[in-house]
């Protein structure tokens, strides 16, 4: 049966494009996924306008969550458009606020999340400079379930980007990114497959 899956993201949003290009314009992923709708917290965020010109179908959302004195209405308004779409999971893709620990647990298992690192290595903001500045030769991509506790749930999958001593800041974040383009959608597959634990 086809999962209805909403997607939060709050910047550039190429991982929710990467999404939106793999489930619903060339379909190559699984024809299991339906990405209802995308939600960005920020007004202006490119995500809204690159989803917009990519999948006119796929409604856009802006759902102000700037500061923690919003998120209470914020997450009971996600509550009304997870209800409306009927979604089945929530996919972070650059979401950068943090959902309550009440939100989350209405959703065990249904919200996925990506970290540019090798969890539990640099979590929080700003993983990749902060694994550059680090000095260490690997790092990489998480795609983990989301519990209350940040960047701390159950990872799904991971994968490696090695970092050569030639690599500036901004090849680093290439490197990630096209690590992220590769994995989270294969992870995504899986985990709604039931492969991966899963209290389906
Ligand atoms: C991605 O690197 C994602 O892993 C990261 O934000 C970036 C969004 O890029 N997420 C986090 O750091 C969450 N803690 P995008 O808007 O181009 O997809």
């Amino acid at each position: 049966m086809q999962k209805n899956c909403i997607i939060l993201a709050s910047g550039n949003g190429s991982n929710a494009l990467n999404l939106i290009n793999r489930f619903y314009i060339n379909k190559t992923g699984s024809s299991l996924i339906n990405i209802s709708a995308v939600v960005s917290n920020i007004e202006g965020a490119p995500v809204i306008d690159k989803v917009k010109k990519a999948a006119p179908d796929i409604p856009a959302l802006f759902l102000p969550y700037a500061s923690v004195s919003e998120r209470e209405r914020f997450e009971s308004e996600l509550e009304g458009i997870i209800k409306k779409y009927k979604a089945d999971y929530i996919i972070l893709a650059g979401f950068m606020k943090i959902l309550s620990e009440e939100f989350v647990s209405k959703f065990p298992y249904k919200i996925i999340n990506i970290h540019p690192s090798l969890l539990p290595a640099f979590k929080g903001r700003d993983a990749i400079k902060k694994a550059f500045e680090y000095g260490v030769k690997y790092t990489g991509v998480t795609v983990h379930y989301v519990t209350h506790e940040i960047d701390a749930g159950p990872i799904i999958c991971q994968e490696i980007v090695k970092i050569d001593d030639s690599d500036t800041m901004e090849s680093l974040e290439a490197k990630v990114h096209k690590a992220e383009h590769k994995i989270y959608p294969v992870a995504i597959e899986t985990a709604l497959a039931g492969a991966i634990r899963n209290i389906n």
